[in-house]
């Protein structure tokens, strides 16, 4: 049998890789020459190549023009470089929208948006579809078993959300085959609310903009089929990819925590899952947020090597001030993705664009060329990857799982809650950051993952919850598993109906404690609490009204109508416990609220002491530490080592610089490293 395609199928002799968008369109062919020898001084060995290339290929519609692209393959592989040759169907040619408006994906004010930009094609168009696999199935005749072929690239990006009439033709078919009869759709709709019943298929359509707020039910399932019609047609180039060259691996390119893409239901979909990531160097919380995100990555590949495939050089030009990257920064955040599990190190681009709206977004080659500092910096860190090699397809082990579903995000997040303050990716950055901080591994899994393996599960908001997914946490609890989970959780089923009852009533019993209001707090001050064991803290914006059965209340409001109600419980059941945090703690107090929970469960951080700012993570038996502070540190290791980027040995302590990164491999005669 074949092995499974991976990044390992990639990574073989290669090592880690390294490199880069490619866009050779925009430059006459004496600069390609330079640009293979430039990658090849730089350690590059993969480039995606032609993702905007569509009207370069088919500049009418049904001709085509591969010879170009012949060219730059074998030009690239003659250099030994591999190709991440990229489907060119996320920018429709302008004569696409020209001939076929209906193509041009519509907005939910019914106003079509046109070429000029990228991205503009309706995801359940016939037309679209039709003509992209037309040119995906001549690409991949053309280039099947090209030797520099070595991964595909679906699309870029997905995104597209459309509201046109085709869209809502495919919404209902998608809600017949959910629903299987109106009478069940308007059951699920809660359609007796404002006389909303539907009597014929036909007059469901998508939400468009409506005098005020829409069927929360309705829209739901609009994001659910968003998702689900881009996986159509990802699904449908792929299928062509895979029957004409089935050793290569397929990929598309994610966008970490974005959210019209249930990413959980489309990795399973990939052979390789791959991410665009961008820092904002403006975000004091951007190593954390970029920790969870590649966290989340690892998730998605079930553990397995992930690919970097899109990050900025230096500053991007997509935000309204855009700060650049200081010296060293690059190979800061590129080695923080390889001590997190990423396999490839890719660069959005190779050389910047002369023209076009991303003429001013950094690349590996700036307009000022490759006598530069920048340059100098990618080919120094393209060459320093050769000694992490041995790092490639080892594993990050984790004994944390925090938990992360797109459908609550979209259920919490819909208008007519009681907060809009109260939003799920701020809870999990919220809850991940006292892990970051100590140098615990997290893994980030949907709530309908295997949990026993963890001894710790943290779950910072579950506000949509299926029966079967509760019952899988209080099973946790009682098989001996540490849970902490955070507020307005267990509030509505998957049809977004709220669970009458006492709250969160699937989760009341295993957390032995349950709330009858939800207390959105006032913003001009804070909520004041006490620890039972002493200590006072303050939390914010959200809390419950709330009574023990069973837990002991290890905090209490102290003020005002809950003064003596409890603020976060903790309950011992079964073989495990349970912690339940009825509102939105202050940073430290969520630090010592998780310090608590790991001695429940047993867990401690890579290094025992972590100056703030430092990020250490192990992967395989190598200790990444990585100084994000702006202050030069001291860290305790726990066995001496060899740093493989310098090859100097390390013992008893590492001093780090602001933005050094060290990756200890412990001595030889340092026999056993726990994990
Ligand atoms: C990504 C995209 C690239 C480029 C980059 C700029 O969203 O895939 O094509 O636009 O952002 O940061
Ligand atoms: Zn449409």
């Amino acid at each position: 049998m074949m092995a499974r395609l991976g990044m390992h199928t990639l990574t073989g002799e290669r090592g880690l890789l390294f490199g880069g968008d490619y866009n050779p369109e925009q430059w006459p062919e004496h600069v390609w020459a330079e640009d293979v020898e430039l990658m090849r001084a730089a350690g590059v060995n993969l480039v995606t190549v032609g993702v905007f290339s569509w009207a370069r290929i088919e500049p009418e519609p049904g001709a085509r023009d591969f010879g170009w692209l012949d060219r730059v393959l074998d030009l690239l592989g003659e250099g030994d470089i591999a190709v991440d040759l990229a489907t060119p169907t996320a920018s429709p040619p302008p004569w696409l929208g020209h001939r076929w408006p209906e193509t041009l994906p519509v907005d939910e004010s019914g106003h079509r948006l046109w070429y000029g930009s990228r991205n503009q094609f309706c995801p359940s168009s016939p037309v679209y579809r039709e003509r992209a696999l037309a040119l995906v199935t001549d690409l991949a005749d053309r280039y099947a078993g090209h030797p520099a072929l070595a991964l595909w690239h679906v699309g870029n990006e997905y995104t597209q959300i459309c509201h046109c009439d085709e869209s809502a033709k495919a919404f209902r078919t998608w809600l017949r085959e959910r629903y299987g009869d109106l009478d069940t759709l308007n059951e699920a709709w809660g359609t007796t609310f404002w006389s909303q019943h539907y009597s014929d298929w036909a007059e469901i359509v998508t939400p468009r903009r409506a005098p005020y707020m829409i069927n929360p039910a309705q829209r739901l399932d609009f994001w659910r089929f968003g998702s689900d019609a881009l996986l159509a047609h990802y699904r449908a180039e792929r299928d062509i990819l895979r029957e004409r060259t089935p050793d290569i691996p397929v990929t598309t390119n994610f966008m970490g925590l974005f959210k019209p893409v249930d990413y959980w239901s489309w990795a399973q979909e990939e052979d390789i899952v791959s991410n665009d990531w961008y820092p904002d160097p403006g975000d004091p919380l951007s190593p954390a947020r970029t920790a969870l995100t590649h966290d989340l990555m690892r998730g998605l590949a079930k553990g397995r090597p992930w690919l970097l495939m899109e990050q900025a050089a230096n500053g991007v030009n997509g935000r309204p001030h855009n700060l650049p990257k200081p010296p060293g920064q690059l190979r800061l955040e590129s080695l923080q993705a390889v001590a997190r599990g990423a396999d490839g190190l890719c660069y959005f681009q190779w050389r910047a664009s002369r023209f076009g709206a991303e003429r001013f977004h950094a690349a590996m080659v700036p307009p000022a060329g490759p006598d530069t500092r920048l340059h100098a910096e990618v080919r120094a860190h393209g060459q320093e990857l050769r000694t992490l090699a041995s790092v490639a397809g080892r594993e990050v082990p984790a004994r944390v799982a925090m938990v992360f579903d797109w459908a609550n995000w979209w259920a919490l997040e819909e208008r007519g809650g009681p907060s809009d303050r109260l939003n799920a990716t701020e809870q999990l950055l919220s809850y991940y950051l006292p892990f970051w901080e100590r140098g615990v591994s997290v893994d980030v899994v949907p709530p309908w993952a295997g949990l026993s393996g963890y001894p710790l599960v943290v779950v910072p908001n579950l506000f949509l919850v299926s029966d079967r997914d509760a019952a899988g946490l209080t099973d946790y609890v009682r098989g001996g598993g540490v849970l902490v989970v955070g507020p307005f959780s267990g509030v509505v089923d998957p049809r977004a109906h709220v669970r009458t009852g006492r709250f969160p009533a699937p989760l009341r019993e295993v957390l032995g404690a349950s709330g009858e209001e939800w207390l959105p707090a006032p913003e001009d001050r804070p909520v004041r609490c006490r620890w039972a064991g002493g200590g006072e803290f303050a939390a914010h914006t959200w809390t419950e009204l709330m009574a023990a059965e069973g837990a002991e209340a290890v905090a209490e409001f102290t003020e005002g109508d809950l003064a003596g109600r409890p603020t976060v419980l903790r309950h011992r059941t079964g073989r495990g416990v349970a912690w339940y945090v009825a509102t939105m703690p202050e940073p430290t107090a969520l630090g010592t609220l998780t310090a608590r929970a790991l001695a429940d469960a047993g867990v401690t951080g890579v290094v025992a002491e972590l100056p703030p700012g430092v990020e250490a993570v192990r992967r395989g038996d190598v200790l990444f530490l990585l100084n994000h502070g702006p202050t030069t540190v001291s860290v305790p290791i726990p066995h001496p080592a060899r740093d493989l980027l310098t090859g100097s040995a390390a013992a008893g302590q590492v001093t780090l610089t602001p933005r050094a990164v060290v990756a200890l491999r412990p001595s030889e005669n340092d026999i056993e490293i726990i994990l």
